[in-house]
């Protein structure tokens, strides 16, 4: 049996699309639950593109112990040099390196010849493998690019040292024939490819990310770069529960396998879902609501028969919990339910809490249970979201009063804290009573982010549900855009939600502005 090796690139490739930036600690916690998947190689950012990247591939560098942690670099001695800073304690570091090979690229990205590039790929490589032994060469936009010339590229590396040569469809332009066509051919006409690992990285522009890499596997290649939810650049790249059980449950087709355990794909996917703001659409395969449900009566009757009528996998083997599969995502606990039933849900859920945050959430889950009759399974989610992945709380809200009608405009107060010191406003006029609150807590924090998205939505589907709230904001100054961050909130009130919402994403905010400070 085969044994693919899987990149994932969810905190590089993945985090850098619009719309999905996560915190350091949100990134940190996405690393230790990948690892926790089985992944054999995470891909922490690109540290010489911000501070922030900086310090992320650095956090997880040092707490990721059982894969390869990956740094992205161009071809430029700065980059590896900033990478390697980054990756300074990994266990198993691998310095990523790309540059461009294809016609259009070189002429008008670069401003290159192929001689150029070739010298510099051997050039970068040479440099970076006296510094570290596992390197990878990427040649983007490979699938464009004239197929000789990526064969005369990867030998050259592969023989300064590089250890997985990695083809990227950069743009998702390949049909899957002709993509493993093309990775055949690359496979006989590399000199020393059996010394190196052949890597593919597929976009989704045409849809075709997964089956691309699928054809890529067949007709050879060792390893997959993907992303979990398939987030990514514009249409996003491959997605990694589709490939992985893809080779599970074709594994008579493909006599190929991952260590990835499966039953953690479904938290994995619901995390990286909520800290990313990303939802995803009912349909998706593998890990969306409706990948399990059986609408029309014809198929329930023949499911009730016999599930593997209409099931080609079970929702275990995603690590779907049952409670999900019996009650719509409620789980019967309630204000009595003690902490041995609460620890049972966490191990059902795939969640893993050192004994301090424990503490934490289960005061968080009695406190929501004196308010509501049950708490569910996404109500859990949602609270240890609260106490492992939220930044410092620069702005804390102590208290907070609106009252609003058909005939009235909007009146009542917010009040802030600040370490010591408490700001209170009278709420300011506004659009409704969502604008008036949000211009207040601008007014009190003296910062005018622009609010660029706003969704509610109820975390399971009754009427004493939680209200679940994602906002993403965006600080410009003097027309430059200082950065964007996401904000969540949930309570069993939809405007405390929001308020909560707001303020994590000003509280994320205000923590990078402060570390870009300290930098200077
Ligand atoms: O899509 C691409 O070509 C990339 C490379 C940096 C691997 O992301
Ligand atoms: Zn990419």
């Amino acid at each position: 049996m085969r044994m693919i090796k899987i990149f994932d690139t969810t905190l590089r490739d993945g985090e850098q699309a619009p719309g999905c930036s996560m915190n350091i600690n949100e990134k940190i916690e996405t690393a230790k639950r990948l690892e926790k998947l089985g992944v054999d190689i995470i891909e922490a950012g690109f540290p010489v593109s911000s501070s922030g990247d900086f310090e992320s591939v650095k956090a997880i560098a040092s707490v990721i112990k059982n894969c390869v942690v990956a740094g992205l670099c161009r071809c430029l001695e700065k980059d590896i040099d900033t990478a390697l800073l980054a990756l300074k304690n990994a266990s198993s570091p691998r310095l990523h390196l790309f540059l461009a090979t294809s016609q259009i690229h070189m002429e008008y990205k670069l401003k290159m010849t192929e001689a150029q590039v070739l010298e510099q790929a051997i050039a970068c490589v040479r440099y970076a493998k006296k510094f570290c032994n596992d390197i990878e060469f990427s040649a983007e936009d490979a699938f464009r690019s004239d197929p000789d010339f990526v064969c005369k590229v990867f030998s050259a590396v592969i023989k300064e040292g590089a250890l997985t040569v990695n083809f990227p469809d950069t743009v998702g332009y390949a049909m899957p024939d002709e993509f493993g066509e093309r990775i055949r051919y690359i496979k006989q006409n590399t000199h020393g490819i059996e010394k190196a690992n052949l890597s593919v990285h597929c976009h989704n522009d045409l849809g075709l990310a997964v089956a691309n890499s699928i054809s890529a596997i067949l007709n050879g290649a060792d390893q997959i770069e993907c992303t979990v939810n398939g987030i990514g650049e514009r249409a996003g790249n491959a997605s990694l529960e589709e490939i992985v059980m893809g080779l599970k449950v074709r594994r008579d087709h493909f006599n190929a396998d991952t260590k990835i355990d499966t039953t953690q794909l479904y938290s994995v996917s619901r995390f990286v879902s909520q800290v990313t703001g990303v939802k995803l659409q009912p349909n998706k395969a593998i890990v969306g609501d409706n990948a399990f449900a059986h609408e029309a009566g014809i198929h329930q009757h023949g499911v009730l028969a016999n599930r593997q009528t209409y099931e080609i996998m079970t929702p275990q083997s995603i690590g779907i919990p049952m409670s999900r599969i019996d009650s719509s995502g409620s789980l019967v606990l309630g204000k009595h339910s003690g902490r041995h039933a609460f620890e049972e849900r966490l191990k059902e859920l795939n969640i893993t809490l050192d004994e301090n945050t424990f503490e934490k959430v289960f005061e968080g889950f009695k406190n929501l249970a004196d308010k509501k009759k049950t708490v569910g399974s996404r109500d859990i989610e949602a609270l240890v979201m609260d106490n492992t992945v939220s930044v410092p709380e620069t702005w804390k809200l102590e208290h907070w009063e609106i009252k609003t009608g058909s005939a009235a405009g909007v009146s009542g107060v917010i009040r802030l804290r600040r370490n010591d010191a408490v700001i209170e406003k009278a709420v300011c006029a506004g659009d409704g009573p969502l604008d008036s609150i949000f211009k207040t807590i601008n007014l009190i924090i003296g910062k005018e982010p622009e609010l660029e998205l706003y969704e509610l939505g109820a975390i399971t589907n009754s009427t004493d549900s939680q209200g679940e709230t994602m906002v993403k904001i965006a600080l410009n100054e003097k027309n430059e855009c200082l950065g964007r961050w996401n904000g969540r909130g949930v309570s069993t009130n939809v405007i405390e939600s929001s308020i909560k919402a707001y303020l994590s994403a000003i509280n994320a905010m205000e923590y990078e502005l402060g570390e870009r400070r300290k930098e200077f």
